[in-house]
């Protein structure tokens, strides 16, 4: 069995800064404490983006102060409010598809992991131009019969949140058009940006997103699936919720892909049921 962590949006400001109230170093410190506890025999840790909330190689080293005691690989990816060049400065192994853009492979016993970048500087909503699109294609197609796994930002489709559809991946033409010829050996794709616990499948694609470490989204639903329509609203507030965090364990065997979510703000707490 493949066991390994999925983390997001930890939006670090600098040291003893609040965001929304809350402090994003103090609660990823309590989430890495968590995860040496409770799952520190996880394969790796893979965090989906917004590690920064304003970017800045400061931020990033912070991070690493904070990641420094986890004992197994991370993977970091981009969101929107990361620099790549910022990142790259701090994290020297970066993933790198050659392009610029980073984007990598990971492969495991349970097939290959492929990690996008769906950012484009100055800009909130995703994008996955056909450069990156060209890498992913031919990622997929060395992957033989293999199966995969993606790993992103930003969504290429609606959530039902009128504040995260207009930011999600707007033309996801390119994206669609390289993975389409694979679309059956996807097992899973997971991703960020939502900052909130979701999962479902997109035309069969089985997906799950999570909270992020230090604030959330309200769950304020518009009463359709559409990011046109999204985009059409005069109001573009972005409601915030101060629910509790979590992180997610992922669990992968030939059959089944199991994601947990793990609150780690309750500490090791239990009790007999
Ligand atoms: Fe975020």
């Amino acid at each position: 069995m493949l066991k390994f962590i999925h983390i997001t949006d930890t939006h670090l400001v600098g040291r003893n800064e609040a965001l929304y109230g809350t402090d994003p170093s103090w609660r990823l410190k309590a989430c890495v404490e968590d995860i040496r506890a409770a799952h520190a025999d996880a394969a790796f840790c893979i965090i989906t983006g917004d590690l920064a909330d304003r970017g800045g190689k400061a931020t990033y080293e912070i991070m690493k102060e904070i990641l420094a005691p986890l004992p197994m690989p991370v993977h970091l990816m981009v969101g929107n409010h990361d620099s790549r060049e910022d990142l790259r400065a701090v994290f020297k192994g970066a993933f790198d598809d050659g392009n610029g853009f980073v984007q990598g492979k990971l492969e495991t016993a349970q097939g290959v992991f492929l990690m996008l970048d769906t950012i484009e500087p100055f800009r909130h909503e995703g994008v996955f131009c056909e450069r990156r699109a060209a890498w992913l294609a031919q990622a997929l197609a060395e992957s033989g019969q293999k199966p995969v796994y993606l790993c992103q930002h930003h969504p290429p489709f609606p959530v039902g949140i009128a504040g995260d559809d207009r930011l999600s991946i707007l033309d996801s033409k390119p994206f669609v058009d390289a993975v389409t010829p694979h679309w059956n050996r996807i097992r899973h794709m997971f991703f960020g940006h939502i900052h909130r616990p979701i999962s479902g499948s997109w035309r069969g694609m089985p997906f799950s997103t999570l909270f992020g470490t230090n604030h959330q989204t309200a769950l304020e639903l518009t009463p359709y699936l559409s990011v046109e329509k999204a985009l059409a609203e005069p109001d573009d507030t972005v409601w915030g919720s101060p629910e509790a965090p979590h992180y997610g364990v992922v669990l992968i065997t030939e059959e089944l892909v199991v994601v947990h979510q793990r609150s780690f703000l309750t500490g090791p707490q239990r009790f007999k049921l």
